[in-house]
């Protein structure tokens, strides 16, 4: 039998207090539909459906990229009459699987349990034991299986003491459900069309509703503020901590880092606290990352240090660099191996070769730096002339003495030294010394100033 995925995320999410639709709320650096919609995608399905409604323009715009269906609930009345919006283009013989936007933490394999133990015609809804329920609708079964849910509104105080609640995940057959949402109706608590209302049609027809329990309550938890969306940040960054730690990825603190995207890691990778990584970044065998980095889609060659307090986006490393503490490396920084960065000093769309070391202090942008150069302390690639930026092109074995200006376009031949204090603006020959600086003079019959009284 096929598949069908709806997603509903029409709500507006009035206790998020945000001006942002709920559903586009990031957990991990990625909007919480974002993750329900990967969740779906790991399934084999034929269609993925968002009904969508609050922000629509702003939502559809975050997933231009990604092959959906998106089905408009122009007001909200309720996940019954949410899911009616999804059905006209859903074929009659898919099964149809409804996930909530805002329930992110949902895995596949959660998802591939409720399907396999679903027959032809027959429906099962995933629902966990929770310590505290409120709020939540609550499961009442019948010789074992569901016979309906109520929600917490319309609930008798024996319906309330149920521990076991409805996750809002269904799995139902599409031509069954089609019927059942024409026959909903709106005379509950809150006036909504509810979707667990299908399941006493569903009893009263004949259909087996099934009750599988998901893994943990965190799996399944809704976000509703911002409270649950940092309950539900740490429970996310836990597993992927917990992921990599399996791998072999050792951290001084599993609980301080932060993984917003992809990161994968060699062998014998350790990372220190307060590290965090955003998109895709990639830590070769051997890295050791310090305290208080923040690395954006970057890769780290095997071997290299990070020392404390660095930034890195869009650079890459070979192997055995030693980085910072204080080093900035920009989109374009692209080092070899052996390179040392040490503090306060910023790369941006440059290639570093072989073994060069810039220390202290610098700016080296729109360079090719050859292989062993070594940059002095305070020296600066002056790219850009108000206009256009420019290269620098820095020859091998080149020394560059303390507080040199290299004025771009310019060359500077291998094996160069550039004095100390130099302002070099034109090309430098290989193997010699060039100074260019004002020639130093010391003032005969100079008077210090003194202050003048009154
Ligand atoms: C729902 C369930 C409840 C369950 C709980 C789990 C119903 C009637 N109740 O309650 O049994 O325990 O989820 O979290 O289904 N949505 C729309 N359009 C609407 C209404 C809702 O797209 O008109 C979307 C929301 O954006 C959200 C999801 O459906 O993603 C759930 O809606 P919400 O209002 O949060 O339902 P609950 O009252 O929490
Ligand atoms: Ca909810």
């Amino acid at each position: 039998m096929g598949l069908s995925i709806v997603i509903l995320a029409a709500g507006q999410g009035t206790r998020m207090r945000s001006d942002l639709p709920k559903v586009l709320h990031e957990l991990a650096g990625k909007p919480l539909l974002g993750h329900v919609v990967d969740c779906a995608e790991a399934l084999t399905a034929d269609d993925i459906c968002v009904v969508y409604g609050h922000g629509a323009e702003l939502v559809e715009a975050t997933f231009a990229d990604r092959e959906l269906r998106w089905a408009l609930q122009e007001q909200q009345n309720g996940t019954g009459h949410a899911v009616m919006q999804a059905m006209p283009d859903t074929a009659d013989g898919n099964a149809v699987l409804v996930l909530f936007g805002d329930v992110p933490l949902l895995m596949p394999t959660t998802l591939t349990r409720l399907i396999d133990a679903t027959g032809m015609d027959e429906m099962a809804v995933l629902s966990v034991d929770m310590d505290d329920p409120t709020g939540y609708g609550r499961v009442v079964r019948e010789g074992g299986n569901v016979s309906r849910i109520v929600e917490q509104k319309d609930a008798s105080p024996e319906e309330q003491a149920i521990a076991e609640i409805n996750t809002g995940v269904m799995l139902c057959p599409a031509a069954r459900l089609k019927g059942w949402l024409d026959r909903l109706g709106n005379d509950n608590a809150q006036g909504e069309y509810y979707l667990t209302d299908v399941i006493e049609m569903a009893v009263a027809d004949g259909v087996t509703v099934h009750g599988i329990k998901a893994g943990t309550p965190e799996e399944v938890m809704g976000i509703n503020d911002k409270k649950q969306l940092a309950t539900a940040e740490r429970a996310l960054q836990s597993r992927l901590v917990d992921e990599l730690m399996e791998q072999g990825v050792g951290f001084a603190d599993p609980a301080r880092v932060d993984i917003r995207g992809s990161l994968t890691c060699g062998k014998d990778v350790f990372i220190d606290v307060n590290n965090v990584f955003e998109g895709e970044v990639h830590l070769g065998d051997g890295v050791r990352v310090e305290s208080n980095n923040v690395i954006r889609d970057s890769r780290i060659g095997a071997g290299t240090v990070i020392h404390s307090n660095c930034h890195f986006e869009g650079a890459s490393t070979g192997a055995d660099c030693e980085l910072g503490p204080f080093a900035r490396m920009r989109p374009g920084a692209v080092l070899a191996d052996r390179v040392k960065l040490g503090n306060f000093v910023e790369i941006k769309n440059s290639n570093v070769a072989d073994g060069s070391k810039v220390n202290h202090l610098s700016y080296v942008g729109d360079t090719d730096m050859g292989e062993t150069v070594n940059v002095g302390a305070g020296t600066i690639t002056c790219n850009y002339d108000g206009a256009n930026k420019h290269r620098t092109v820095i020859g091998d074995g080149v020394f560059i003495g303390s507080g040199v200006m290299l004025v771009a376009p310019i060359e500077i031949g291998r094996g160069a030294t550039l004095g100390a204090g130099s302002v070099v603006s034109r090309a430098a020959p290989a193997d010699k010394l060039t100074v260019a600086r004002a020639r130093q003079v010391t003032v005969d019959g100079w008077k210090k100033p003194v202050k003048k009284s009154g």
